[in-house]
């Protein structure tokens, strides 16, 4: 964790929303909401967490903060200028700044361009003044992700490496146009349990190294805790808390992170899960009440009713959840 080295707010991000059409079983409802009112703050050097489980919108969260989707609505501040809204030339240029690490690191290579190609391309892109011929800075870029030998490596085909070698390539590919930020979507989520670790210290040390900011998308809160300095978890479109990693992991407010942390092996809190629904949540724009309220072991009348705000419970601690509404510390033990 950079924690130290964080400094001004990057991407501030408020009432961020994202919707597409209904699938069509759904006769009456005309949209789902992914992303529902999503409100953060990315600053330099920092690295926020995404946590939640499938469909709960976390990719789609992470495609409007680069711009690969245009949000419905909502603001994507960016050294303080609206980038929902930009096009042409100016959404090129912010394209430089952000850059997305897919899931899977085959699907998103092509298979007929060796590893300089899939190099050469960003960094004529990005015509960096930094000294040295093409070929030079593909060579100081493929050694700065691990792959060695790069005389080697840098004239194979995506099918000929690993997938932790393919996934090196993707980092190395949105390093080469020197972003600000990335959004990492499960990086390793594909990738054998053996080198997940080697992945996620070179994505650590290379946001050290470059200065960057990162978005890291997982399902789970073990490597969260491991890698960012604040975790905010999602679920059914809508960040439901929110905080400093270490304050989630040992005091996860949120029915919901409750659930995520018993549910993950190791985890301080482990223990026999409470029983609730395993519906998929519910994304329609005209639902009602809490996002959570079908699958919450501590539903109240009220949560069937209205959906609670991401509201402050403690220091840097915020949850959407009606339990901290009057008794906050009491509840949360702090
Ligand atoms: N282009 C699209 N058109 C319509 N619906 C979409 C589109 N992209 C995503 N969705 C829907 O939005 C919801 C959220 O999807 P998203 O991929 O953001 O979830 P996620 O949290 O990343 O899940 P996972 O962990 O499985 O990757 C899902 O119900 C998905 O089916
Ligand atoms: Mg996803």
């Amino acid at each position: 964790m950079a924690s130290s080295k964080i400094t001004d707010v990057l991407l501030r991000v408020s009432d961020l929303e994202v919707r597409f059409p209904a699938p069509s079983r759904f006769s009456k409802a005309r949209w789902i909401v992914p992303v529902n009112h999503v409100a953060l703050d990315l600053r330099r050097r920092e690295t926020i967490a995404l946590v939640g489980e499938s469909g709960s919108g976390k990719t789609t969260t992470g495609k409007a903060l680069v711009r690969l989707l245009k949000p419905w609505g909502g603001q994507i501040l960016y050294n303080g200028s609206d980038v929902a809204r930009w096009s042409g030339r100016k959404l090129h240029q912010y394209h430089k700044s952000a850059q997305l690490i897919f899931q899977d690191p085959y699907g998103s290579l092509n298979p007929v361009h060796t590893v300089s190609q899939h190099l050469s391309l960003p960094l004529q892109l990005h015509q960096s003044q930094e000294p040295g011929t093409l070929s030079e800075k593909i060579e100081s870029l493929l050694s700065r992700v691990g792959l060695v030998p790069v005389q080697e490596i840098r004239d194979k085909y995506p099918h000929e490496l690993s997938g932790g070698q393919r996934q090196r390539v993707a980092i190395a590919r949105a390093l080469a146009v020197n972003p600000e930020f990335m959004v990492a979507d499960e990086p390793i989520s594909m990738l054998d349990v053996s080198i997940r670790a080697d992945i996620l210290h070179l994505l650590q040390n290379l946001q050290n190294d470059f200065g960057l900011s990162m978005v890291y998308i997982t399902h789970d809160l073990a490597s969260a805790y491991y890698i960012a300095d604040r975790i905010l978890v999602m679920y059914g479109g809508i960040i439901v808390e929110s905080g400093d990693s270490g304050e989630i992991v040992k005091k996860p407010a949120h029915p919901y992170t409750q659930l995520l942390l018993a549910a993950t092996p190791g985890s301080p809190v482990e223990g026999p899960l409470p029983e609730t629904s395993t519906g998929a949540p519910n994304l329609l724009l005209d639902r009602q009440g809490c996002v959570f309220y079908d699958r919450c072991p501590h539903a109240m009348a009220r949560c069937q009713v209205s959906q609670p705000q991401l509201k402050s419970i403690a220091a840097r601690h915020d949850a959407a959840c009606y339990l901290y509404d009057d008794r906050p510390s009491e509840a949360l033990g702090h």
